[in-house]
This record gives structure tokens, C-alpha cells and sequence, in this order.
């Protein structure tokens, strides 16, 4: 049986990313942390949404992804939750939220399919990961692997720096895909590694690969929807392709909000509410009368 969404759409499960990957079909991912952005990814097909920790830094203002809290992303996955109706819904587990055991990481897991909505989770890390993956999958809860340049590493790795550069390197994270891949991993985010490795990997893997800086030939593709749309106040990544230049259009739109106030130009008279005809008259006598308050 397939489940359908209202609008007959297919849902999109685990299932679908290894169907896509076997037929050689694209998988089209995309991170969102809101009602609206989510909703617009979904209903353009977006195959799976991320609520991505990246939430700390592209909406939060925080300058990396330590500091957001399991609170946090559940507040932004429920919200994410409520649009979605076809894509897989993935939620990241931030840092600190399953690296501290196994129970701790097991019971935070739960949380976000029970209160966010998830259908898989995403963990960041390689080897050291599989008993992690390995309880969770008994426990009924897909993952997501991540493994390269992960951002949850940043102070280890000395910096947001590509990874796999070296033979030693490129060994490390083919060691860590295999295990991924052995462990039941339902996809495997391959970020900031070099396309040779990315492209050895996803042909060697089972698990649908999902590239971001990692070049064309993985099984898909994912963008942080703040890069996608220009919502971002640094300098992009190599990486990034900007679909459209959002922040130049809401700074536009608000700078003549601002004018148009100050000219007392808006509201207009179109903008207002009126009194109906029939009571104007006997309402305007009986307001030119009152005094607030008294
Ligand atoms: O948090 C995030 O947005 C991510 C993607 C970059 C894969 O992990």
C-alpha cells in the first residue's frame, strides 16, 4: 500500500531516496525552519526538508551551530511539520544532544518524531557513530549520516575547512561511508569534500548519497534554503548557487514601507475601514461628542 498525501500526491519515505538512488533519479533536498519556506519547498517538490541546525546561524544570528538546543529545534520542527505534507521530513540533532550516551541521545531522538514531527534524524560523525545509528534504528528511528566537513566539529577540525584532501584523509571518510553504509543508514549527507570522493563514494554505497560541496555525480543535492534565496549577510560559499536575491528585495520593500509612513502616504483611504453610510452621520455626531476616557 502507498500512502498518499490529500492532494495525491506520493508521500515521500525512506523508501523513496533508495527507489530514486537505484533508478538514478536526483533527489532534491532542501533545508527549512518555518510554516512558509516549508510549505513552499513542499508543494515544489522538494523530496526531503531539513530542519537543519543551521537554524542557529541563518535564523538565530548565532556564528555556528553549537549553540542551538534541542528546544529550539523542536519549536522550528513543529512549525516545519504543519506545511509539510509530501516531502521526508529530517530533523538535525544539535550538538550535545547525542554525544553524551546512548540513552540520552535515544530518548532526544524520540522527542523529535513524537513532538517534531520527524521521520528520520540526522547525526553528524562517521565510525564512532554505528552504535548510535544501530540503537536508534532498533528503536524505529531512521537516520540520516553525515560525515566530511561537519560544522558540529568546527573546533576539532580547526576551522570550516573542505575534508578528505589527503590520501589519509580520503581513507578516514571512506572507512566512515562504509560504516554509514553497513550500519542502515537511510542517506548520507557528504558536505565540504572534494568531488573525486564524493563521486567514489556514492558508487560505491548503497545508501542514497546527498551532496553539499561535494560536487554533481552524489544521488542528490541539498542548499540551505537562506543561501538558495540570498537571505544571508556573508559572502557565499563556492558551493552555493543564488536562485534569487531575497535579501536585496525585502530590503527594498522595507526601505519604501519606511518612506511611504513617513510621507504619511500609507495607509491610503483604499487601506481604511469606513463607517457604513446608513449610521455615519448619527456615529460621527455622537464621536465628535466623546472624550477618551471620560
Ligand atoms: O544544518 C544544515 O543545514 C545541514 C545541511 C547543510 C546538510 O546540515
Amino acid at each position: 500500500m502507498s500512502i498518499t498525501t490529500g492532494d495525491f500526491r506520493q508521500k515521500v519515505t525512506v523508501h523513496t531516496l533508495a527507489d530514486k538512488k537505484h533508478k538514478h533519479e536526483p533527489i532534491v533536498c532542501l533545508t527549512a525552519y518555518d510554516y512558509a519556506t516549508a510549505r513552499l519547498a513542499d508543494e515544489a517538490g522538494v523530496e526531503l526538508i531539513l530542519v537543519g541546525d543551521s537554524l542557529a546561524q541563518v535564523v538565530l544570528g548565532y556564528d555556528s551551530t553549537l549553540p542551538v538546543t534541542v528546544e529550539e529545534m523542536l519549536h522550528h520542527s513543529r512549525a516545519v511539520r504543519r506545511a509539510v505534507r509530501q516531502a521526508l521530513l529530517v530533523v538535525d540533532m544539535p550538538f550535545g544532544s547525542y554525544h553524551t550516551g546512548l540513552n540520552a541521545a535515544l530518548e532526544y531522538a524520540t522527542r523529535f518524531v513524537k513532538e517534531g514531527g520527524a521521520e528520520a534524524v540526522k547525526i553528524e560523525g562517521g565510525v564512532s557513530r554505528v552504535e548510535l545509528i544501530r540503537a536508534m534504528l532498533d528503536a524505529e528511528i531512521p537516520v540520516v549520516g553525515h560525515i566530511g566537513l561537519t560544522p558540529q566539529s568546527v573546533h576539532r577540525m580547526g576551522g570550516y575547512k573542505v575534508q578528505g584532501k589527503t590520501v589519509e584523509a580520503m581513507d578516514s571518510l571512506l572507512r566512515d561511508a562504509a560504516a554509514l553504509d553497513a550500519a542502515g543508514v537511510s542517506a548520507l549527507v557528504l558536505e565540504g569534500i572534494p568531488r573525486e570522493v564524493a563521486a567514489r563514494i556514492t558508487s560505491e554505497v548503497a545508501t542514497p548519497t546527498i551532496g553539499i560541496g561535494a560536487g554533481p555525480e552524489c544521488d542528490g543535492q541539498i542548499l540551505v534554503f537562506h543561501d538558495l534565496a540570498g537571505l544571508t549577510f556573508h559572502p557565499a560559499a563556492k558551493f552555493v548557487r543564488r536562485y534569487c536575491n531575497a535579501g536585496e528585495q525585502i530590503s527594498t520593500a522595507i526601505t519604501s514601507y519606511r518612506d511611504d509612513v513617513r510621507r504619511r502616504e500609507f495607509p491610503s483611504d483604499a487601506e481604511s475601514y469606513h463607517l457604513p453610510r446608513e449610521v455615519q452621520a448619527g456615529v460621527l455626531n455622537e464621536l465628535s461628542k466623546r472624550k477618551i476616557g471620560g
